[in-house]
């Protein structure tokens, strides 16, 4: 059973608890590259509980610094971008990437005051048409380049959510959850003709996670039909499907990264990459980006959506699920391995080493190839033992 304050541990995501210092050890999709224009290039986000500003100087580097000016706390949203960094729109303060003070056009020209002033200021990356950024201690890891943000050969977008209205973990637990697809999903989910309920399920932990594997049709003494992709420590699912309403259908592989905006509010940007004979999209590309808007006109979940399905599951949890009251049976062993793996590695954290996935800048890979596989939609081939 989780007691109360396991729960604390596992969904609390400021910087003062034990598992916000876990997920700052991960680069955190901050924005989209599309949500920062010429005319608009600062925005406001919220990260692991921390307001911040998100900004692109007039030299085309990308900046992530605390919203409130320390000097009389207006916010950055409203600032103004040049060369070297943002300025504050009160009395013109002005901040570099790292969050340094280097100009107070009211203090005397001597003097070294901005120096004494401290500011968060955290290093962005941009890949795959997001930003990415590290707000833990020290050097920062290698960003992963993930397939979907990595790969050239076709076309990627960007999906971003409605703000879900909770917490972090409970978008996570259902990636880690297959029993929920023949319910939640059934109708709509390309499932084709559906069946008596009839699946296995394995997890298996690797380098950057879990990876979920869902086996239909067993009982018959048959192989079966796999269906297998990762979620990626802590906060991502990998995931593969085919459209429907296309002739012939296509293959549009995604990455859905939940990130964590405070204890309470999540969220969700889909990276979608469909491989293609024709198009191209460079990884450093900035891509186009959608607004999936999660009620209709009457304020109710539109159901007809998988991603909006997911949604209204999570949601309806409440702000953050009280596991103190769940009742996990045989078909939960996903969660719980996940959350043994969670607490393993915040501990990792508290000790001081790095945690699961997290390697240095010096071992980053060009590409990070996932071995996803779904039988049914033609994509990839579990290999069987004889
Ligand atoms: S409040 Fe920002 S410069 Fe004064
Ligand atoms: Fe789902």
């Amino acid at each position: 059973m989780v007691t109360r304050e396991d729960n604390d541990v596992m969904t609390r995501v400021d910087a003062a608890s034990p598992g916000g210092q876990l997920l700052r050890r991960y680069w955190q999709p901050g924005a989209a590259a599309s949500e920062l224009t010429d005319e608009k290039p600062i925005k406001a986000v919220k990260v692991l509980g921390e307001k911040l500003v998100v900004y692109r100087d007039t030299s085309g580097n990308y900046g992530l610094v605390g919203e409130q000016c320390p000097h009389r706390s207006a916010s950055l949203a409203y600032g103004r971008v040049d060369a070297e960094g943002i300025r504050c729109p009160y009395h013109g303060w002005k901040f570099n990437g790292a969050g340094r003070c280097i100009e107070q056009p009211a203090e005397p020209k001597n003097s070294n005051y901005k120096d004494e002033i401290e500011h968060p200021g955290y290093p962005v990356q941009k890949l795959g048409g997001m930003l990415f950024a590290y707000m833990g201690p020290g050097e920062a890891p290698a960003l992963p380049r993930w397939d979907v943000l990595a790969w050239e050969h076709g076309r990627r977008w960007i999906v971003k959510q409605d703000l879900l209205a909770c917490n972090w973990l409970q978008c996570m637990e259902n990636s880690v959850d297959p029993s929920h697809l023949y319910w939640l999903h059934g109708a709509t989910a390309h499932l084709g003709k559906m069946g008596e309920y009839d699946e296995k399920h394995d997890f298996i932990p690797f380098e950057h996670g879990i990876m979920k594997r869902r086996t239909t049709g067993v009982s018959g003494g048959g192989q079966g039909e796999v269906d297998q992709h990762p979620l990626l420590f802590p906060n991502i699912l990998r995931h593969v499907l085919k459209t429907k309403n296309v002739k012939d259908g296509k293959v549009r592989h995604n990455l859905q990264f939940r990130l964590p905006v405070d204890d309470t509010h999540t969220q969700v940007y889909v990276v979608f990459f469909e491989p293609s004979d024709t198009e191209r999209t460079g990884a450093d590309a900035t891509v186009s980006m959608e607004h999936l808007a999660m009620r209709d006109a009457e304020g109710n979940y539109r159901l007809d959506q998988v991603l909006i399905q997911d949604a209204m599951a999570w949601e309806t949890q409440g702000p953050v699920m009280d596991r103190s009251r769940e009742h996990l049976g045989t078909g939960d062993k996903g969660i719980v391995i996940f959350r043994k793996m969670l607490r393993e590695q915040i501990e990792q954290v508290r000790r001081g080493a790095a945690p699961l996935g997290c390697v240095p800048k010096e071992k980053e890979r060009p590409l990070i190839e996932l071995d996803v596989i779904n039988e049914r939609i033609g994509v990839g081939v579990h290999k069987r033992v004889a």
